[in-house]
């Protein structure tokens, strides 16, 4: 259930970075795109930038907003920005419906299935293609160069204007989907830690935290074998009323342990700190719903030196390394393990409990999380209770082709070995045209953020290569338009 509520990715920069200047606007595109039956429509927000357009024959570079306020992703999606003057491009971030200010029914959005229920990537995919083409100058009709006789009033559609999309996470699974489904409206797809794959029936359910324990195993073996054994360390100290105390005030927490719900919750929350670092563990300081050092997990393991110490040090000792994650500002005044849930959230939990249910299971051997095996019907009745639904096993594969890619083009997957979620994203090439880069050092879409003097060169060299193709996908659109 846990699981459910897990959050992809979300990441902002502090002020260290350079901030961006746009335009925000709204375009008001149907609430359901796929019925005749239905006139509701909804304002999405974009955020677009013309200043190094070339709005003759220059390409349009648009990200396909993923599940957030759309500004965070703007924010962590330097790359494009620093190439846009070079290509002479159109900078557009377009908000993800259900997210942000994107809301079909304002506040009533989330109320019930009536309103919920709009809330599918295929009609935020749809959504896309609208503003995409409201944004492409209208097409140029040019007399056709052969005599058809008769039928000369045929004239040729030109449209001047390349679209590249982009993504990180979830927004590149979109990227990439939106390439796949309507290649006429974007000519190539940069789709960065797309764990396409990590779909219910297409990857195993153990490969994500599998991926994450790697991460911690690596860094130490030790800090790895101390996090495995702090599950069971946690339960015998807490079963009694003292231990419970002594937990509470041993942690800082700002509410005191009283039952085994609470020490569940605890339980989760560490488990959901280890992802989140794992995702962000970049090489420089950065602000992942939470600000984090760089090379958080090094710094995070630094006390955890010794696994087989009894239950007290080895709580203390995770404690010491679990500041890093909540406290490094120092800003923390206690450690709250409930926090507050936001309405993105909600709506993405809603999506996995529809098209995009996740595989997730861990054992406790091969990973170094508490054993919690997948059970799709505790899920499934989670999701019925939560939302009045249930999820669509094998949808996803249905609509979008699960691992039958052959059919599509010029996409590039992205994926750094570090993040967990390569687990579900594709690690070869399919064809000539559909690549994978492999960033052996890179943690969650690290390649899409602004260049930093820290960044491995893995990375480097992938933008170096994203360049190149896109160049290709825009040179070879112009030769063909
Ligand atoms: C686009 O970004 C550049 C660089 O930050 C800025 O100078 C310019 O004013 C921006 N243009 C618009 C229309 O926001
Ligand atoms: C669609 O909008 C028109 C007016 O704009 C209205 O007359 C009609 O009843 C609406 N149809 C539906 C199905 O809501
Ligand atoms: C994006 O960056 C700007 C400038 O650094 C900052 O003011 C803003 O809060 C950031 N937005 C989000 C959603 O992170
Ligand atoms: C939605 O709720 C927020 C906060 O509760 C409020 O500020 C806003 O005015 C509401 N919007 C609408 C359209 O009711
Ligand atoms: C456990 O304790 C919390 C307060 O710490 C309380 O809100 C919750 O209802 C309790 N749960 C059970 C099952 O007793
Ligand atoms: C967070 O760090 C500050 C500064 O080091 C410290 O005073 C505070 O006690 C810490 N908070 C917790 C909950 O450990
Ligand atoms: C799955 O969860 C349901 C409901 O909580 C429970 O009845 C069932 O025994 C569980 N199945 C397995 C295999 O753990």
């Amino acid at each position: 259930m846990n699981n459910l509520l897990l959050i992809f990715l979300v990441i902002t920069l502090k002020s260290a970075l350079p901030s961006y200047v746009y335009e925000t606007k709204y375009f008001t595109v149907p609430v359901d795109h796929f019925s005749f039956t239905k006139n509701d429509t909804f304002k999405m927000k974009y955020l677009i930038n013309d200043s190094y357009w070339d709005s003759s024959n220059g390409p349009i570079f648009f990200y396909t907003g993923n599940e957030g306020v759309i500004e965070m992703f703007c924010n962590s999606t330097g790359f494009m920005w620093e190439i846009a003057e070079e290509f002479k491009a159109l900078v557009v971030f377009a908000e993800h419906r259900y997210y942000g200010d994107s809301l079909p029914y304002g506040n009533a959005s989330f109320d019930d299935k009536q309103h919920i229920g709009y809330l599918t990537s295929q009609q935020a995919l749809a959504d896309y293609v609208d503003l995409i083409e409201h944004l492409r100058p209208k097409s140029h009709d040019k007399p056709p160069t052969i005599d058809y006789g008769e039928y000369d009033t045929q004239t040729v559609d030109t449209r001047s204007n390349p679209v590249i999309v982009f993504g990180g996470s979830y927004g590149g699974i979109l990227a990439a989907w939106l390439r796949m489904k309507y290649p006429a409206s974007a000519e190539g797809a940069i789709a960065s830690s797309a764990p396409i794959w990590l779909i219910e029936g297409l990857t195993p359910c153990n490969a994500f935290y599998r991926v994450a324990s790697s991460v911690y195993m690596a860094t130490s073996k030790e800090c790895g074998q101390t996090i495995r054994s702090s599950w069971k360390a946690i339960d015998d100290v807490t079963t009694t009323d003292k231990g419970k105390e002594w937990l509470s005030n041993q942690w800082k927490l700002c509410w005191p342990l009283k039952n085994s719900t609470d020490v569940t919750k605890l339980k989760s929350w560490a488990k959901r700190a280890y992802e989140n670092m794992a995702m962000a563990n970049y090489p420089y300081p950065a602000d992942f719903l939470m600000p984090l050092p760089g090379n958080p997990i090094k710094e995070f393991c630094k006390p955890l030196t010794n696994s087989q110490s009894d239950c007290y040090t080895l709580l203390s000792s995770v404690f010491e390394g679990l500041k890093v994650y909540f406290n490094y500002t120092g800003s923390s005044q206690c450690l709250d393990v409930h926090g507050t849930v936001k309405p993105s959230r909600k709506a993405f939990s809603y999506q996995i409990c529809t098209e995009l249910m996740i595989p997730l299971c861990t054992n406790g051997i091969k990973d170094i999380f508490e054993k919690s095996p997948q059970n799709y019907t505790e899920d499934a009745d989670y999701c019925y209770k939560e939302y009045g639904v249930y999820p669509a096993i094998g949808l996803a594969e249905k609509i979008y082709g699960g691992k039958h890619l052959i059919a599509s083009s010029n996409i590039i997957f992205s994926n750094g070995l570090l993040d967990p979620w390569s687990s579900g994203g594709v690690l070869h090439d399919i064809s000539n045209t559909v690549q994978a880069v492999i960033m052996p050092d890179a943690a969650h879409h690290l390649d899409l953020r602004a260049s930093n003097a820290e960044d491995p060169q893995s990375v480097t060299e992938a933008r170096k290569y994203y360049k190149k193709t896109i160049k290709r996908w825009v040179d070879g659109y112009r030769k063909n338009n």
